[in-house]
């Protein structure tokens, strides 16, 4: 059943939901790239010149990835009140407002939010995090694996013999390096390739969460979070907590 009044609030400005959709299909597409790597036997690649070039597109993607993540970092400071970290880091009143939100859903009458609700705020915060590991570890894997910037040229250097140019040092190849190094660059960037590998999983599992709690919202609570975040505008069935009166408008 329809709600008498949808209060309608702007919320989300251009930049962010460019943001979201750039990092939703990036990240799609890097999990897609990254699951077709880690099943290539079953999918039969096996030359290394594919799997080197799975990488290699791996890594395009990731560095559309990367810097849409760091232009939305940068974003959060000087962006409209709802871009801003300031409404997205869990402050000393967040938490008292996490509980009063609890308890308005255990009492059936859930609270509304123009912004992030409390938990939403608590899921965006561990996916900001967990999408800044994979970021990190991506990037350095990416220079120790198959010598690609920003870290690839330091790595090449390090591998490379004595009197060789780091540009003659090719990935899954040993010709030219010295043996010492290579064996250590292989030690360093073990650790990485594990936290960027169970950190896609966890990444993967929080993404799903995400977008249950969205979909529970769209139609236990009647609000209108998919088209908020193409069109800016959130519809909601009740007046928003976090909004005061001038900033709102009812439609
Ligand atoms: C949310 C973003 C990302 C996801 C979900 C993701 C996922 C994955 C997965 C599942 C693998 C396979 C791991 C394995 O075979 O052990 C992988 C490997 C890899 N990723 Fe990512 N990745 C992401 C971002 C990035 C970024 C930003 C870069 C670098 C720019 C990157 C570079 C690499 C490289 C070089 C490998 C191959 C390393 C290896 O063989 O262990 N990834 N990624």
């Amino acid at each position: 059943m329809q709600p008498a009044n949808i209060y309608q609030y702007k919320v989300w400005d251009l930049p962010v939901r460019l943001f979201h959709w750039i990092n939703f299909f990036a990240v799609l597409s890097l999990l897609f790239m990254g699951l077709m790597m880690l099943f290539k036997k079953e999918l039969g690649i096996t030359s290394l010149e594919a799997r080197i070039e799975l990488k290699e597109i791996h890594v395009l993607i990731g560095y559309v990835f990367v810097i849409n993540l760091l232009i939305r970092l940068a974003w959060g400071f000087i962006g409209q009140r709802f871009a801003r970290w300031s409404q997205i880091w869990p402050t000393k009143a967040f938490f008292a407002e996490l509980k009063a939100y609890r308890g308005s859903i255990k009492a059936g009458k859930a609270f509304h939010y123009a912004g992030h609700n409390p938990l939403g705020r608590l899921a965006i915060n561990l996916l900001y995090l967990l999408l800044l590991v994979m970021a990190v570890s991506g990037l350095v894997r990416a220079g120790t694996d198959i010598y690609f910037p920003p870290f690839g040229s330091l790595a090449a250097s390090y591998v490379a013999a004595e009197g060789v140019s780091p540009e003659q040092i090719h990935p899954y190849d040993k010709t030219g390096t010295d043996a010492q190094h290579y064996a250590e660059l292989k030690e360093f960037k073990g650790p990485f390739g594990s936290v960027h590998l169970y950190t896609a999983w966890i990444l993967l599992s929080i993404i799903l969460l995400h977008v249950a709690a969205v979909i529970r919202a769209e139609v236990k609570e009647d609000e209108s979070l998919v088209s908020a975040m193409i069109s800016g505008r959130k519809g909601l069935p009740g007046k928003a907590r976090d909004m005061d009166e001038d900033g709102s408008s009812q439609g």
